[in-house]
């Protein structure tokens, strides 16, 4: 069975991000979306609310049914959520070459944390998407711009509902 994890902030869940796990999902028979309570970064979603958002995301979208997704959260090392889930591999959607270096750079760390085999696997980010950042998307939001273009409605309408967000965490 071939088990993958797709790990993220999702703060919040934007089109590209819904591409990378339709694609995903090509690849393997269970992609467990993993939505991680420590990113480095301070967020504007809770990790429930972020699930929420995903959840429906991914019950109004179409993806393909001969793979199982499921929305998880977590607060551990990404390797102790692969153990876990018995996951092989990581992926990653990657959109610049930017992204890159950091990219590399954590799937090196987590191959050395990890005392098993795991593979990260890069998916480029499909062009249309390729402008899509949750951070950026936020600041669009905060600053009276039309977000609908990059992310599904519920999700336009839970920034809307989010009362003066918190330039800090942007
Ligand atoms: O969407 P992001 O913020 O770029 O995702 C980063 C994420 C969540 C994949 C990374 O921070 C992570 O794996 N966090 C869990 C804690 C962990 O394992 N840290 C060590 C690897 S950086």
């Amino acid at each position: 069975m071939r088990i993958g994890i797709y790990p993220g902030s999702f703060d919040p869940i934007t089109f590209g991000h819904l591409d990378i796990i339709r694609r995903a999902a090509k690849l393997a028979d269970r992609i467990i979306v993993g939505v991680a309570a420590h990113s480095g970064k301070s967020a504007l979603f809770s990790v429930d609310e972020r699930i929420k958002l995903l959840n429906t995301a991914l019950e109004q979208g179409d993806f393909p049914k001969d793979c199982e997704i499921i929305v998880e959260g977590f607060d551990t090392l990404l390797i102790d959520l692969m153990q876990k889930h018995k996951a092989q591999m990581v992926v990653r959607g990657v959109r610049q070459y930017s992204d890159f270096e950091y990219e590399a750079q954590m799937s090196a760390l987590n191959a050395k944390l990890s005392d098993y085999d795991i593979e990260t696997i890069f998916l480029a980010a499909n062009a249309e998407y390729q402008s899509i950042a949750s951070r950026f998307i936020k600041q669009v939001a905060e600053l009276g711009g039309d977000v609908s273009p990059f992310v599904p409605k519920h999700v336009v309408e839970a920034l809307g509902n989010i009362q003066g967000i918190n330039s800090t965490k942007l």
